[in-house]
């Protein structure tokens, strides 16, 4: 992870902070005004900014584009913050493309992915003369040449290859394995670029590749990256020039607060790869999106009661299931600690209100009289983006901290907007 003195640390009386201001003091206000209310995300935009400018650090010279998976966390003043610190952006919809837009990234610093963008996404995409639409499948070169025609405007591309890599992540976010629905498998690359070359409105321009989510290690990063590496070569060597190399994202970040690889250090052994291969002209395009926002937000809930039964101390917060799906999707563990004191024994199982067994967030020490606020930590990426309002729960607010002071809240639609919404469905 990342040495920054920035994110969210405990000080020496206990407390959490987000960049060295406790977050119990500077929360308390706006939660007794009632501006909003529990739960609500922190993100830190401190921490965003100097996680996201280390990483553009770390290409020194190269020439390159961080392609912020902006599916992670769509917040426009988190997508302005990394647009300020030089990132650009990999879309999958058409909405996602009009955000990153909005927010000052530039169309040539944009990538699309997906399997089914729409007619209507495409055609944004080449309104816009973006990087690069990845195509995912042979029927994609032929519907994009369509709109290109269509548009009368040629339309960039990039193939998206499946690499026939399985990592050791959780199923649901391996992507890069044979049975995956994303990419084009390798043996039906010569037939894609012929069709390609077949049709003179598309532009080639580049290769990518995604591998999947949570990488631990840098290895199957580099060994999806060869992938690519081979494809590109391939390429050049039928005398058609390429732009960029897309080596994805993926990085994986540690929910129990121990250490994985830093993104820089990814970026460090790609472009030793790159230059390795003779391919230092291309631009090296990377995809990542947990690595550079989980870390500075967290979800700060209520503790509504506890409860004592025979087999266990339990702890009822006023966040569930439907706030952060994470850990009922994924089983994934994100720590709960209590905002004012730092964890001890005796460990309470957590839950949420929401109506379903699944709506566990664990085992977590919250000492002897748990009471107060909670932060579950590391919940910036898919964490407010995968929400969803069941059990007749608005979606949560959203809070953004700067040089210790909030500068933004996006408040929560509320319970009579949604009471009024559906009445009138
Ligand atoms: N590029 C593509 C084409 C992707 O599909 C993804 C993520 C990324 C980049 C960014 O991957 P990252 O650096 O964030 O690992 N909801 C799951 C994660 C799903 C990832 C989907 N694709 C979770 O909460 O763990």
């Amino acid at each position: 992870m990342t040495d920054l003195e920035v994110g969210f640390r405990r000080n020496a009386q206990g407390a959490l902070t987000v960049s060295g201001t406790p977050l119990g003091p500077l929360l308390g206000p706006l939660f007794e005004a009632s501006r909003i209310g529990t739960p609500a995300y922190v993100y830190d935009l401190d921490g965003l900014d100097a996680g996201a400018r280390a990483l553009e650090a770390s290409f020194g010279s190269a020439p390159h584009v961080t392609a912020y998976a902006v599916k992670a966390n769509t917040a426009g003043t988190i997508v302005r913050t990394f647009a300020r610190a030089g990132t650009g952006a990999d879309v999958v919809s058409g909405a996602e493309l009009e955000v990153a837009l909005a927010c000052g990234i530039e169309p040539r610093r944009i990538v699309m992915s997906g399997v089914a963008k729409t007619d209507a996404e495409l055609d944004l995409a080449i309104a816009h003369d973006i990087l690069a639409v990845q195509v995912e499948s042979l029927e994609e070169i032929e519907r994009l040449a369509a709109r290109a025609r269509a548009a009368g405007k040629p339309a960039r591309l990039g193939i998206r290859v499946k690499p026939g890599v399985m990592i050791d992540s959780h199923a649901h976010v391996a992507t890069g394995h044979d049975a995956a629905k994303f990419g084009i498998a390798k043996t039906e690359l010569g037939l894609a670029w012929e069709r390609i070359d077949a049709h003179p409105e598309l532009v080639a321009v580049g290769v990518s590749s995604h591998v999947g989510s949570m990488l631990r290690e840098v290895d199957p990063y580099l060994t999806t990256a060869r992938v690519v590496c081979e494809v590109v070569k391939a390429r050049l060597a039928t005398g058609h020039p390429l732009e960029y190399a897309d080596f994805g994202g993926g990085y994986g970040i540690d929910y129990s607060g121990g250490s994985v690889p830093a993104p820089s250090d990814f970026v460090r052994s790609a472009l030793e790869l790159l230059h390795g291969e003779g391919l230092s002209a291309l631009k090296l395009v990377i995809e990542p999106g947990r690595s550079l926002v989980a870390p500075y937000g967290v979800l700060v809930a209520r503790i509504v009661q506890t409860k004592q039964s025979a087999e266990r101390r339990w702890v009822m917060l006023d966040a569930g299931m439907n706030d952060l799906i994470r850990p009922a999707l994924y089983g994934a563990k994100h720590r709960v600690e209590l905002l004012d004191a730092a964890p001890s024994a005796p460990e309470w199982r957590v839950v949420g209100p929401v109506c379903e067994s699944s709506d566990d967030f664990g085992e977590h020490p919250l000492g002897q009289a748990p009471s107060g606020l909670v932060a579950l930590r590391d919940a910036g990426a898919y964490g407010f983006v995968l929400a969803s309002e069941y059990n007749g729960r608005p979606l949560p607010a959203e809070v953004f901290v700067k040089d210790g002071s909030v500068v933004h809240v996006s408040s929560s639609p509320g319970r009579e907007r949604w009471i009024a919404r559906r009445l009138e469905a």
